[in-house]
């Protein structure tokens, strides 16, 4: 029954045998400890956990944590082998991205193998935790899938939006009107006095996790893109208590309703810049009717901080800025979001001298949606610059952006309510204070290719006859690797944090 190889636990399989992920056996704590456990493991390199145990849970139920972490790990969830390189992860997103297969309806689904009805269904019972020192409560949504549907047409949105526990059969979700589609949704539901219906799911494939984040355009159904992106139709199922449908090889689903004006405090959460920046406010409360789930059912969980634990949104990010330039025909070479940006910054590479060139890839940046919201630091290199090498791209700032000529502030953006340096107050959650920047590090347009100062380093400064020989002999003396300076995360191994894959260094 729904046994497609591409579910979540499949996933977590694929990743232990690369190293990637270990099991814990010893029972850990919802409270803190995981969440500590979880950013300790990622900060230092070590594989992410799937957790057996997790104090007050259901028994058997699992919990998973730092799965999106690595570059690999995203290649495996795309379908693609594991050392795919970062700039090809992209490309493919991008060509895969848009194309549509509409889902199938199952009669039955592995996520409804245990049912929890009315006062049986208790939040508290599964493996959500707290994971940061100030946060507001457990997060059980993180990388829970919201779906939501348009009561005047076909459209059902999935969209990742953080849920906060408040009780065992009230969660509070970030829908917001202006904001997110679920929000909008909702908005739909209630100006008719209706509840909406809600369920909120974990796993299934690892693609509908990520395509919940950066999403679709209003009116076109994640589970459609995600269809066609493999080229497999999803397998839905309908849920319990709701009029919607899950993937039937999901986890664990949540289901229930959102009625208008059933508004609590939510929040704050340590968010994806990695800061503690959300303060608490009002969000809709979802009212549990039932909690499905798999036998052995595995939780995801985010650990957001610095370094971020998920690198796909970089991906969708690079993916989604790579396709509006090319669109604008503007002449680049590749688009990187650095993972030490936390998602904040965007890095083009360019050779063509056109004057204005780094200006027009900015303005096509902060014209998209995503780039409108996200990314206020666009910074344009030549192509000698890895945009994901964030060591290359700091010596590019350093050595090319000249301080008076080459930033170009632009006050007046708007910019992300999370962004930790917008001035607090109550104007802080509509974005005002903002502000984007252009760091602009290619070689003036009027310099003379003569003039253009020679790079030293082994790759540029020497003829190739010279560099051959020099590998083999080095090659002979067998020495052992030592960790390179100025890897892209500042301290985690480099396939995390630029495009460098394991031994092609
Ligand atoms: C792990 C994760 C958590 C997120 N949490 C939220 C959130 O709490 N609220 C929100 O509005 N967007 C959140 N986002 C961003 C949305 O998922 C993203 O904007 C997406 O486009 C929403 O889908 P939609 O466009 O269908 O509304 C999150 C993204 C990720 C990857």
């Amino acid at each position: 029954m729904n046994n497609t190889g591409s579910d979540f636990r499949s996933y977590l399989d694929k990743l232990t045998a690369l190293g990637l992920m270990h099991h814990v056996d010893d029972s850990v704590d919802w409270y803190l400890e995981a969440g500590a456990i979880n950013r300790y493991l990622l900060e230092s390199g070590l594989p992410g956990p799937v957790y057996s145990r997790v104090k007050d849970s259901i028994p058997g139920m699992r919990l998973a944590a730092n799965m999106f972490a690595t570059f690999p790990g995203i290649a495996v969830a795309l379908g693609l082998p594991a050392d795919t390189d970062v700039y090809d992860i992209i490309d493919s997103y991008l060509t895969r991205f848009g194309r549509t297969l509409e889902p199938v309806i199952a009669s039955e689904g592995v996520c409804q193998q245990n049912v929890l009805l009315g006062d049986d269904a208790n939040l508290n019972a599964l493996p959500a935790v707290h994971g940061h020192p100030g946060d507001g409560g457990r997060y059980l949504g993180t990388f829970g899938v919201s779906v939501t549907k348009d009561p005047d047409s076909d459209w059902t949105n999935w969209g990742l939006y953080r849920g906060m526990i408040h009780g065992p059969r009230a969660l509070g979700i970030t829908l917001h009107p202006a904001i997110n589609h679920g929000g909008r949704i909702m908005a739909a539901w209630h100006r008719e006095d209706r509840p909406m219906p809600y369920a909120m799911f974990f796993g299934g494939d690892p693609l509908y996790t990520i395509l919940g984040g950066p999403g679709a355009p209003p009116g076109v159904s994640e589970a459609d893109i995600a269809g066609g992106m493999r080229d497999r139709p999803v397998e839905l199922v309908r849920c319990e208590t709701v009029d919607l449908m899950v993937p039937a090889d999901a986890e664990i689903v949540v289901e229930g309703t959102v009625s208008p004006g059933d508004v609590l405090p939510e929040g704050p959460f340590a968010e994806y810049p990695g800061y503690l920046v959300s303060d608490p406010s009002p969000a809709p409360v979802v009212r549990v009717t039932a909690i499905t789930y798999r036998d052995r059912a595995v939780l995801p969980t985010c650990s957001m901080g610095i370094p971020m634990d998920m690198v796909f949104p970089h991906i969708q990010m690079a993916a989604n800025f790579k396709r509006v330039l090319l669109q604008a025909r503007l002449p680049v070479a590749k688009v990187g979001v650095p993972v030490a940006g936390n998602g904040m910054a965007v890095v083009v590479s360019t050779d063509t001298p056109i004057a204005g060139l780094p200006q027009r890839i900015a303005a096509t940046i902060w014209s998209d949606a995503t780039g409108s919201k996200l990314t206020p630091y666009v910074i344009v290199v030549n192509t000698d610059v890895d945009p994901m090498d964030t060591g290359a791209v700091m010596h590019a700032i350093v050595a090319k952006c000249h301080p008076a000529r080459d930033i170009h502030v632009y006050p007046g953006f708007y910019n992300a309510p999370l962004q930790p340096y917008l001035p607090s107050g109550p104007h802080k959650a509509l974005g005002v204070g903002g502000a984007n920047v252009l760091l602009d590090c290619t070689w003036p347009v009027e310099l003379a290719p003569q003039d253009i100062p020679l790079r030293s380093d082994f790759t540029t400064s020497y003829p190739d006859d010279l560099k051959r020989r020099v590998e083999e002999r080095v090659a002979g003396w067998n020495l052992p690797s030592i960790t390179a300076t100025g890897s892209g995360t500042g301290g985690t191994t480099p396939i995390r944090g630029t495009s460098r894959q394991p031994g092609r260094r």
